[in-house]
């Protein structure tokens, strides 16, 4: 257990949970300095940036070529550790690709094992989702096609093998996706890739002396979701990066296992929140700290005019208007003759009002954790509904083109982000109150606090599939695993 690199124990992770909706209203926050935490971890190596990938076109389509592989990945200290990575050794390329083109991505499977390869946020055909039920053997190349539909935004892609989502992604099969528009694109925003406009993998590993990061969950981390006490982002501990503008946008994803961040600066300077998982928000949001599940994006702008360096660091929170350092993420480090970026648009995008009165249904979903003592031994004790994930079960069909409204009552003494494949939908409000303006955005996983409740705009209006069902779930990953899952088909 204290095999760590870093010192740093889980302890307070968990409170990180405390600081959503908080963040947002209780005025201004004091940063505190004064963690071994951020200063723990040495800001010494270049942030890695994925390659970007924007496939090639065959007539009309995009045609990407992805393959799961094996590989060995040195994280630190000029050892190496067994990983999984698309197209490398840990983590996969940034897929580029813009709103109504038609797509094809060839997975091939280097593996030695099944896989399965998930599209996280798309609307799209239930046999492309790439969620339990399409299995990628070994040796074999699967390739789903269809029509990007989403608005710019930053989505992502991992493995969703049946009961071993959380050891896929802790390898590394995992990577990010952004999607443009033409609205977007005449927007001043940031956008020059690996410059100003940075994908982030946020994630937190454990790793042995040797170098190595097995995936060898405890009790505990079945339970809590596994959580490790070094920080990486896309892959690379105590990360740095040299900026060049005064502006930057960095697409933050939660790619973690188990771990909810609240991520802000070191100094605690407020920054733009410009888009949720699904797209651009109709206005940038000045906040200071953003609360983000496994599974959700947001997408940030900072200024840099100041010329100081800052690090983008995961915060818990210490007392009601307190909180102190935990992970440190990013080093940004901006150069003396930084250029000076245009001002981000007070307009980003057009959202359609909420309708609530034009949902026709209303769905509760309660999540609860029961049997603890059961954990591990067969790993019961997650549930949805009293129900645990059976794939041969649908547990709701939906009528296409119809608005409903879900309730998530979370019933248990955790937090879980709870995610819904093929659609983006509106947080219609918590616990009664209307959704704080940071999150009035497309979505597709919404965090739910222990005790509390979301509902949730939602409609699925563009494939039917009697057959092949989609998934409901919770992102942390071993929940998932555990069976706090469902299925649902549209028809
Ligand atoms: Cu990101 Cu069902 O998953
Ligand atoms: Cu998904
Ligand atoms: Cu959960």
């Amino acid at each position: 257990m204290s095999n760590s690199i870093t010192g740093l124990t889980r302890r307070k992770l968990l409170l990180g949970t405390a600081a959503l909706g908080a963040a947002a209203t209780a005025g201004v926050l004091v940063f505190g300095q004064s963690s071994k935490a951020a200063g723990h971890i040495q800001s010494s190596n270049p942030l890695k940036i994925p390659p970007l990938d924007a496939g090639r076109m065959q007539g009309n389509t995009r045609i990407y070529d992805l393959d799961i592989q094996h590989g060995q990945t040195e994280f630190f200290g000029g050892m190496k550790a067994p990983t999984m990575g698309i197209n490398g050794s840990y983590l996969g390329p940034v897929l580029r690709m813009r709103q109504d083109e038609d797509i094809r991505i060839n997975v091939t499977n280097s593996l030695d094992e099944t896989a399965t390869l998930h599209w996280h946020g798309f609307n799209l055909p239930a046999i492309a989702d790439g969620g339990p039920h399409q299995i990628i053997n070994p040796g074999s190349t699967w390739s789903p096609e269809f029509k990007v539909l989403e608005k710019a935004s930053t989505m992502w892609y991992h493995s969703h093998l049946m009961g071993k989502t959380a050891e896929h992604v802790w390898a590394g099969i995992a990577g990010m996706i952004i999607v443009d528009d033409e609205p977007s694109s005449a927007l001043d925003l940031p956008n020059n890739y690996g410059v100003d406009d940075l994908p982030i993998a946020l994630q937190d590993r454990r790793f042995l002396r040797d170098g190595t990061m097995p995936y060898a969950p405890t009790m505990h981390d079945n339970m809590m979701g596994k959580i490790g006490d070094t920080p990486m982002a896309n892959g690379t501990i105590g990360a740095w990066f040299d900026t060049t503008t005064s502006l930057v946008r960095l697409r933050l994803l939660n790619a973690s296992n188990g771990s909810i961040y609240s991520i802000g600066f070191s100094d605690g300077r407020f920054f733009k929140k410009i888009a949720t998982d699904g797209g651009l928000l109709a206005a940038p949001v000045d906040v200071q700290l953003i609360s983000m599940g496994p599974g959700e994006r947001a997408e940030i702008v900072v200024d840099l005019s100041d010329g100081k360096n800052v690090t983008l660091t995961h915060f818990v929170r210490i007392s009601q208007s307190e909180v102190s350092p935990e992970f440190a993420f990013l080093e940004l480090r901006p150069a003396a003759n930084s250029t000076t970026s245009k001002p981000v648009p007070a307009t980003l995008a057009t959202l359609p009002p909420l309708n609530p009165e034009a949902a026709t249904n209303t769905r509760r979903f309660d999540l609860d954790m029961r049997g603890m003592m059961g954990m591990g031994m067969g790993g019961g004790g997650f549930m949805i509904n009293g129900e645990q994930m059976d794939m041969k079960v649908i547990n709701h069909t939906i009528k296409k083109d119809t608005v409903e409204i879900w309730e998530i009552r979370n019933l248990s003494r955790m937090s879980h982000p709870f995610h819904v494949h093929n659609t983006q939908f509106r947080i219609l409000d918590r616990d009664g109150r209307p959704p704080e303006p940071h999150e009035d955005g497309l979505k597709d996983t919404v965090l739910v606090l222990p005790g509390r409740s979301a509902r949730i705009l939602i409609s699925f209006n563009h494939y039917t599939d009697e057959k092949v069902p989609y998934m409901y779930h919770c992102h942390i990953l071993e929940h998932e695993d555990a069976g706090m899952m469902g299925q649902f088909t549209v028809v």
